[in-house]
């Protein structure tokens, strides 16, 4: 056996049928029961600890030598520790290895701090490890999920009361499904507008069931396409490749100076789709705060062109669409209502824990263009969920969401949102006022983007000259990608970076740091640190005898 790195004694451990059942029971006494409320106490506490103290990402450790820890390959005939000595070693030696995402100074990625209340939900969620799939092994909590879907699929769509009445609890109609992430969500949706394209009719009995090939021959065509702005997630992509559509025919569509899709370049598009005739338009896809810059699209004109061209409308909303809790703010997502499909993600803007997300549809037999039965589960009529989703077993997520919105109600999660957006206004205010950065583009959201910029680039920068433009952009493409990795390394804090062109002419790709903000501990002081931090290792690094750029 490779040591262990705890203090577990040697005494062995061996594995037997008495010590397995203790491990199924209730806890059999008062001794047991104070046993398990200690380890919980460790976990609760014990990692709270390391959150508080730990205001880095990881610690001064390389990557190699932390693998070289992790080279056991045989699984131990014996037990090797007890439960306390695993809890402890989880605590103790791999948390203060793990990124500690919780920090205020880690600012640089989609994933945050989250309320402290939501580790006991989870709790809950295991211990009662219900599955979904179907209501034999769910039952009550299939009904929760029912509603909290309701829930925000009116908050999405309003749609009238007696329209929710007809629906929250209808076991044939769908409004909505928990999936793993944003990814699935994207999936499930580009899932239900390609069989919906390409339905069952004489001679053909539907995509699904036949396949694409089977499915342009049905339909006299040869390709089909979905339209999203090339700020669009990857994952739209990979639901291209996976649904048979194949992913170069996501077509990315040119953006403005905001990072929204250009209208008038999709308006091009699509007229170029109905000319060829042997294309057919699966989807168009609009962003409700797309991952890179933060942007809106311009939702409500998407929506008509969509209406027009009677094509299914998407809108990932994997980022944004809590905000529609705001009532300061979610104008900002103004004509979402018209989407066919919305993606949102529970574990970004909802503070859930890892993974969940969500689809919604605005037309409640829309899914059933993907339902599926078995012989033993998932009967048609049935309240089973698993008949509309493309995960089999899965958890409980909604009983989290549903318990969060009761803690939290929408005035608070408003609070926070609010909290992120203004403070993403103010931190550009910042960025403008220092001489030494570049604002790429106000934010919409609270997702921010921007570069050092010495002062001395400025003025070529906003000149004609695009040769000269070129040049400087590549310098300073070269000194955001160091001073990123050295912040990074350093440890203290963590901002992202991303490469975002215009257009498909590689020259113009410029190089630009990202904010995400959304952990309410995140303040100007934390953002000015970081600013500072930035501009000292450009200074120490770029100095003019430093002999760099
Ligand atoms: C806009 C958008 N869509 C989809 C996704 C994919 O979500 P997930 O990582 O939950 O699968 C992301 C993730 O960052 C995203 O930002």
């Amino acid at each position: 056996m490779k040591p262990s790195n705890t203090s577990t004694k040697s005494s062995a451990l061996v594995a037997d049928w008495e010590a397995l059942q203790r491990i199924f029971i209730r806890p059999e006494s008062d001794a047991a029961k104070e046993a398990l409320l200690k380890y919980m106490e460790q976990i609760l506490f014990g990692l709270h600890d390391f959150l508080q103290k730990n205001v880095g990402i990881t610690e001064e450790i390389s990557l190699k030598a932390l693998s070289d820890n992790f080279t056991v390959t045989a699984i131990s005939p014996h037990p090797e520790k007890k439960l306390a000595d695993v809890i402890t070693d989880l605590i103790k030696n791999i948390a203060p290895h793990a990124v500690n995402v919780a920090s205020p100074y880690f600012i640089g990625h989609m994933t945050s701090a989250i309320p402290f209340f939501m580790v006991h939900l989870k709790t809950i969620v295991a211990a009662l490890n219900q599955n979904v799939v179907k209501l034999e092994t769910s039952k009550v909590v299939s009904i929760v999920e029912k509603q909290v879907l309701a829930k925000i699929h009116r908050l999405i769509y309003k749609k009238s009361l007696s329209f929710y009445d007809r629906h929250v609890q209808n076991t044939r109609t769908t409004l909505g499904a928990f999936v793993e992430g944003g990814t699935t969500a994207n999936l499930t949706a580009l899932w239900v507008a390609r069989n919906t394209v390409f339905p069952p009719k004489e001679g053909f009995s539907g995509v699904e069931e036949e396949g694409l090939s089977a499915a342009y021959k049905a339909y006299g065509i040869e390709r089909c396409v979905i339209l999203v702005s090339r700020r669009g997630h990857y994952s739209l992509r990979k639901a291209g490749g996976i649904l048979g559509i194949g992913n170069q025919n996501v077509i990315p569509i040119d953006v403005d100076a905001h990072h929204r899709i250009d209208l008038d370049c999709l308006k091009t598009e699509i007229d170029k789709i109905n000319l060829t005739r042997n294309t057919r338009l699966i989807a168009v896809i609009g962003i409700a705060g797309t991952t890179e810059t933060g942007s809106v699209d311009p939702l409500r004109q998407i929506g008509e062109i969509c209406k027009e061209n009677h094509t299914h409308f998407h809108v990932d909303a994997a980022w944004g669409g809590a905000v529609l809790l705001s009532d300061k703010y979610k104008h900002l997502l103004d004509g979402i209502e018209l989407a066919d499909s919305v993606t949102i993600d529970g574990h970004k803007q909802f503070y859930m824990p890892m993974s969940c997300g969500m689809i919604y549809l605005n037309n409640p037999e829309k899914m059933n263009v993907i339902a599926y039965h078995a012989n033993y589960v998932n009967r048609p009529g049935s309240v089973d969920l698993g008949i509309k989703s493309l995960a089999g077993s899965r958890e409980a997520n909604s009983l989290i969401l549903d318990s969060a919105l009761k803690i939290m109600g929408s005035k608070g999660y408003a609070l926070l949102l609010d909290h992120g957006i203004e403070l993403a206004r103010k931190l550009a205010d910042e960025i403008n006022r220092r001489a030494s950065f570049e604002l790429i583009m106000p934010p919409e959201l609270n997702i921010i983007i921007y570069r050092l910029c010495p002062e001395k680039y400025h003025e070529v920068l906003s000149g004609e000259d695009s040769e000269q433009k070129k040049n400087i952009n590549k310098k300073l493409n070269a000194i955001n990608r160091i001073v990123q990795r050295i912040q990074r390394e350093a440890g203290r804090s963590f901002v992202s970076r991303t490469t975002l062109n215009f257009d498909s002419t590689p020259e113009n790709e410029i190089i630009v740091l990202r904010c995400a903000l959304m952990n309410p501990m995140t303040d100007m002081n934390v953002l000015n640190d970081i600013l500072d931090e930035q501009e000292e290792i450009y200074n120490t690094r770029f100095s003019p005898d430093s002999g760099s750029i």
